[in-house]
């Protein structure tokens, strides 16, 4: 059904702009591929790969994965879900064998290759191939790249870009699309724009307002497109980053404003699995990832339903020693650990987190008190 509706949506409402010629009316059936999704963008120079930092798309439209999709509703850079290791993997089994077979065709890339990527149980695997930057992942990374970019651009187009990874702030970033009323199907344009320079006067620039779909007329602005603005927010942690993001995109207005309200959770989530090896196997996060249970080896259970929605179930916990684990696992052992303390996790996926987390504490630690599932970020 959700096959049929696309193919119509594409080819017969032509919707994405898709032109009724022979290649525009071909459908082709790829592999479903479950795991967590992540952006490698890379810079080449036709042999050499200097490695930009990597970021994570939301493409739906709505919270939590819903809705239908879009180009992108926001980002975060970097994402956990790539570790050092996938990063390996990524260089030999996919960039290089790309970068190698076009030289070899006596057409060697220059440029910014953006690799979509699913972090799969095989292994990372292509979803697509972009020769450009990535929008929003872009405006997610450029603000954390300490080289200068001119300089890199000229060394690609000259051949003289050294192999290596490009100098990165280690201060996450998390962008905010806000998109026009009725994106991504009837988009609603003309509207005025308010609190842009409010937005831009955050303390110490943790906020950046890139411009998309805008126009100007005097000191005006107003939307000219789909996605109108990306908000960008930076801290030292993401918690701090997703807090400078919303604050500063609260400060914009315009007639019928969409922004996804959950953009970096993930980010969260996927660090906090990184803390429990168990979960966060090969070196990325499998199951854990994949919305449904995985068991741990306790009984334990970490569960992933929607990306970015953790919860452990006391259900499953038999003995005193279960929830003596999860009690751990919940504060010194794992989620403090991975920066979910109540101290510093100010993040919108913890607002008004810690009265549930007093709750299920209490809850755990009385004999009479019923085993229930407990949330602990939803
Ligand atoms: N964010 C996906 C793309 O730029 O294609």
């Amino acid at each position: 059904q959700e096959a049929h509706e696309a193919i119509d949506f594409m080819l017969l409402d032509n919707k994405l702009g898709v032109q009724h010629n022979a290649g525009g009316a071909r459908v082709v059936i790829e592999e479903f591929l479950a795991g967590e999704e992540a952006s490698f963008i890379i810079m080449a120079d036709g042999k050499n790969v200097a490695v930009m930092a990597t970021s994570q798309d939301h493409k739906r439209l709505l919270d939590g994965d819903a809705g239908p999709n879009t180009g992108g509703m926001g980002a975060f850079s970097p994402t956990p879900a790539v570790t050092p290791e996938v990063e390996r993997r990524v260089i030999d089994t996919i960039v290089s064998p790309v970068l190698d077979g076009m030289r070899r065709q006596g057409t060697p890339f220059r440029g910014f290759l953006y690799v979509g990527l699913m972090l799969t149980h095989d292994g990372p695997k292509v979803i697509e191939f972009n020769v450009r930057f990535g929008d929003p992942e872009a405006q997610a990374v450029l603000p954390r790249i300490e080289d200068s970019l001119a300089l890199l651009l000229d060394a690609a187009a000259h051949d003289r870009l050294s192999s290596r990874a490009v100098r990165l702030t280690s201060d996450p970033t998390v962008a905010l699309v806000l998109a026009a009323a009725g994106y991504p199907e009837a988009v609603h344009t003309g509207d005025s724009i308010q609190g842009l320079n409010d937005a831009g006067q955050l303390d110490d620039s943790d906020a950046l307002v890139f411009h998309a779909g805008t126009s100007r007329l005097g000191n005006e602005f107003r939307t000219a497109g789909g996605r109108v603005l990306t908000v960008v927010g930076r801290g030292p942690r993401y918690e701090g980053a997703i807090t400078a993001a919303y604050d500063a995109a609260d400060r914009i207005a315009f007639a019928g404003k969409q922004c996804r309200r959950d953009i970096g959770r993930s980010a969260l989530s996927l660090r906090l699995l990184k803390h429990y090896p168990s979960v966060h196997t090969l070196g990325f996060p499998l199951n854990a990832t994949e919305k449904f249970g995985h068991e741990t080896g306790s009984k334990l259970t970490v569960r992933n339903e929607l990306r970015g929605h953790i919860e452990y179930n006391l259900n499953d916990a038999q003995s005193s020693k279960d929830i003596a684990s999860a009690e751990r696992f919940g504060s010194s052992g794992g989620l403090d650990a991975a920066g979910f303390g109540k101290e510093s996790c100010r993040g919108p996926c913890c607002w008004g987190n810690e009265k549930r987390r007093q709750s299920r504490r209490q809850r755990a630690r009385t004999p009479t008190a019923p085993r229930r599932q407990t949330s602990l970020h939803k």
